[in-house]
C-alpha cells in the first residue's frame, strides 16, 4: 500500500519521479505528492487530491528542478483522501520532508508530545507526526540526520519504509524500513528507491533490498551506508532484478488486468517451466526436494493467505488432501495470527502471497514459526518479505502482476500448488505411478487449454452488457469449483463493484435461493464431473424461480446449455484441473461488466494491490 520514490543522483529529479510514481500507482491511488530540494536551494513540496496525472497538472508551471526528490501515492490509513494528508509531510521548520508506507501506531501519544513541545500538525496523518518528532530529536541532540532517523525510530512502534530529506543536506537521502518493503537501485553515483523494483528497473537492474529495521544513507558520490538500528553496519548485497520494461508496460492491451487474463497460457507455461518434465513425466520443485525431510515429517498443513490467495490456497486444500492424504486447513490469515492457532512442529505452514507483503500473512507466518512449524511460501515477487521469512518455497516464475484484480497470480498460485500435491504424493506414494503420469500430462496441457478458453473473449465481451442492471449475482460452484465461486465473485465485486456471492450450489436451498427472482443473474460453473448431475438439480431449481442461468460448462454439454439463458464452453480436462480452466470466463466477464459500467478496473477504489497494512 502506497508507492514511494526517491532520487539522488546527476539527473533532474522530478520526471524520474513522476515515472516512478504512476508505475507504483497500483499500490494506491488517492492522492499523490512530490517534495523536491530545488536548484536554488529551497525544498518544494507539491501534493494533490486524486491521481498521479491530477498532481501533474497541479505542478505544471512551479519550480521543478533539483537532482534530490522524493514522492508518493498514497492509500490512505490515517486522514481522508485530501491533499493536506498526502505526502510529503514538511517538518514544522519546512527544512524536512518525509514520505511513508505503513502505520506509526504509537503515533497518538507521540503527537501530542510534540505538541507540548510546540509543534503545529498540519495534517490528521501518523506521518507527520514521525517528521515532526524526527526534526525534534534533530534539534534535541544536535546530531545530523541519518542520527535523527535512527534515534527517532528506535521509539516508533509500527511499520514503516520511509525516505526523507534534508533542505540543508542536498546530497543525500535517508531511508529506513521496517515491516513494509523498501528497494534501492544502484546506478552510477546516483540511486534510486522504490517500494518494489518496478519505478527502478528502466534505469538499472542492481538493487539492494533494505533489511528490517535498517536505515540506509545513499550520497552523490555514489556511497551506500546501512546500519540497523542498533548502529550496526551492514553490507549492502547487491542483487540483479530479472524483470523487463516490457514486464511493467500494458502494451496494446487497454488495461493491465486484461493483458494479465490474456498473459495467462504462457505464465502456466513458465510457472511449470523446469519444474514439470513432460519427457519423464515427473515434477521436480526444489523447495519440496531440498527440504524432503520436513515435508514428509508434516502431519498436517496449514495454508494462509488472504484475499484471492485464500481462494487458491482452498483449491490446494481440495488437490494435496485428495492425492497425498495429508489434512489440510485453510485459514485467513488476520484470523488465524489473532486467535492463538493450536500449531506444532509436525506441521507444514505454506503460506500464499502474490505480492509477498501482505501484513497479516507476514504476521500468520511468524506466529508459526514461534511455534515450531516449518513454512513453505508461494510468492510472485522476487525478494518481498515473506519468501525472506520462509523455510523455502516457490516463486511463480509469472512477472509483476500490476491489475488490482489478481488474475495470472492466481492461476499460478493454483498451478503451484498442484504442483507441490503431485511432488508430495510421490514423495509419500499415495498415487499409483500411472496416475501421477495421467496427472503431469493433463497439467501439462492446460496452457494450450487455456488458449483455447481465451477464444471466449468476443463472446463474452457481447453478453456482459447485459448484466450492467444486475445490483447483486450469485455465483455457484461444487467441489474443485466451489472455491471459484468465491473468486468469480470477488472479482466482480472488486471491480465493478456489483454484489456478489459465491456458495457452494447445494447450500442454495438453504437460505439463498430466497434471492432468486427473474432479475437475479446465477453465475454456475458446471464442468462434466462427478458431482455434474447434482449441479444440474440445482439449475432446475434456479430455473423454476426463473433466475437468469449464465452458465460455464464443458464443450459437448447439452443438459445444462439447454436449461442456460447465456453458456461459456471449456475444453475437457480432469476434474482437479478444471479451476484452471472455469476461472477464465469468470475474469472476463467481470472485466467486461466492470468495463460497461464505466469503471477503472486498474485501480478500483478504495483497493491498493499490496496490502501491508493489518
Ligand atoms: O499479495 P497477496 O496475494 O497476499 O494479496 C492478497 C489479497 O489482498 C489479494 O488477493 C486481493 O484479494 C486481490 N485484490 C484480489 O483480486
Amino acid at each position: 500500500m502506497c508507492g514511494i520514490v526517491g532520487y539522488i543522483g546527476p539527473k533532474d529529479a522530478c520526471p524520474i519521479l513522476l515515472k516512478g510514481l504512476h508505475r507504483l500507482e497500483y499500490r494506491g491511488y488517492d492522492s499523490a505528492g512530490v517534495a523536491l530540494i530545488n536548484n536554488n536551494g529551497s525544498l518544494s513540496v507539491y501534493k494533490s487530491k486524486g491521481k498521479v496525472a491530477d498532481l501533474e497538472s497541479h505542478i505544471a508551471g512551479k519550480d521543478i528542478s533539483g537532482t534530490i526528490g522524493v514522492a508518493h501515492t498514497r492509500w490512505a490509513t490515517h486522514g481522508e483522501p485530501n491533499s493536506q494528508n498526502a505526502h510529503p509531510h514538511y517538518s514544522q521548520s519546512r527544512n524536512l520532508a518525509l514520505i511513508h508506507n505503513g502505520i506509526i501506531e504509537n503515533y497518538k501519544p507521540l503527537k501530542q508530545e510534540m505538541m507540548n513541545h510546540g509543534k503545529v500538525f498540519k495534517s490528521e496523518t501518523d506521518t507527520e507526526v514521525l517528521i515532526q518528532f524526527i526534526e525534534y530529536i534533530k534539534e534535541l541532540h544536535g546530531c545530523n540526520l541519518f542520527e535523527a532517523v535512527q534515534l527517532a525510530l528506535k521509539n516508533v512502534v509500527g511499520a514503516y519504509a520511509i525516505v526523507v530529506i534534508d533542505k540543508d543536506n542536498p546530497n543525500r537521502l535517508i531511508a529506513a524500513r521496517k515491516g513494509s518493503p523498501l528497494v534501492i537501485g544502484v546506478g552510477n553515483n546516483e540511486f534510486y528507491i522504490g517500494s518494489d523494483a518496478t519505478p527502478i528497473i528502466e534505469y538499472t537492474n542492481k538493487v539492494v533490498y533494505l533489511g528490517e529495521e535498517e536505515i540506509a544513507e545513499m550520497n552523490r558520490q555514489g556511497d551506500l551506508t546501512i546500519v540497523n538500528l542498533e548502529n550496526v553496519k551492514q553490507t549492502p548485497i547487491v542483487k540483479t532484478v530479472e524483470m523487463n520494461l516490457s514486464d511493467i508496460e500494458k502494451a496494446d492491451f487497454p488495461h493491465y488486468m486484461l493483458k494479465e487474463i490474456f498473459e495467462q497460457p504462457d505464465a502456466l507455461f513458465n510457472s511449470m517451466k523446469g519444474r514439470l518434465n513432460i519427457e519423464q513425466k515427473d515434477v521436480l520443485l526444489s523447495g519440496i526436494i531440498d527440504y524432503k525431510d520436513e515435508i514428509l515429517k508434516a502431519e498436517r498443513i496449514i495454508i494462509c493467505a488472504c484475499g484471492t490467495s485464500w481462494h487458491a490456497g482452498l483449491i490446494g486444500k481440495y488437490i494435496i488432501e485428495e492425492l497425498t492424504r495429508i489434512p489440510v486447513e485453510v485459514e485467513y490469515s488476520s484470523e488465524f495470527r489473532y486467535r492463538n492457532p493450536v500449531v506444532t512442529d509436525k506441521d507444514l505452514v505454506i503460506a500464499i502471497s502474490q505480492s509477498g507483503e501482505t501484513a497479516d500473512t507476514l504476521a500468520a507466518i511468524q506466529l508459526a514459526k514461534d511455534k515450531g512449524a516449518f513454512l513453505y511460501g508461494i510468492c510472485n515477487v522476487v525478494g518481498s518479505s515473506i519468501p525472506r521469512a520462509t523455510d523455502t518455497g516457490s516463486y511463480l516464475h509469472i512477472g509483476p502482476e500490476i491489475g488490482v484484480a489478481s488474475t495470472k497470480a492466481f492461476t499460478a498460485q493454483v498451478t503451484t500448488l498442484m504442483l507441490m500435491a503431485l511432488s508430495i504424493a510421490k514423495l509419500r506414494g499415495t498415487i499409483t505411478k500411472e496416475y501421477f503420469e495421467e496427472l503431469v500430462e493433463e497439467l501439462y496441457a492446460i496452457p494450450e487449454k487455456i488458449k483455447k478458453t481465451m477464444e471466449l473473449n468476443e463472446k463474452i465481451s457481447k453478453y456482459s452488457k447485459i448484466f450492467t442492471y444486475a445490483r447483486n449475482f450469485i455465483y455457484l460452484g461444487r467441489g474443485y469449483n466451489y472455491p471459484i465461486a468465491l473468486e468469480g465473485a470477488l472479482k466482480l465485486k472488486e471491480i465493478s463493484y456489483i454484489h456478489a456471492e459465491g456458495y457452494p450450489s447445494a447450500e442454495m436451498k438453504h437460505g439463498p435461493i430466497a434471492l432468486i427472482d427473474e432479475e437475479m443473474p446465477v453465475v454456475v460453473i458446471a464442468p462434466a464431473h462427478s458431482k455434474y448431475e447434482k449441479i444440474l438439480s440445482n439449475v432446475q431449481e434456479i430455473k423454476a424461480r426463473k433466475g437468469k442461468i449464465i452458465s460455464v460448462i464443458t464443450e459437448g454439454d447439452t443438459a445444462i446449455k439447454e436449461l442456460s439463458d447465456i453458456y461459456f464452453e471449456i475444453p475437457a480436462t480432469m476434474d482437479c484441473f478444471t479451476p484452471l480452466l472455469t476461472i477464465v470466463p469468470l475474469q472476463l466477464i467481470s472485466y467486461y461488466i466492470a468495463i460497461a459500467k464505466g469503471r477503472d478496473v486498474d485501480q478500483p477504489r478504495n483497493l491498493a494491490k499490496s496490502v501491508t497494512v493489518e
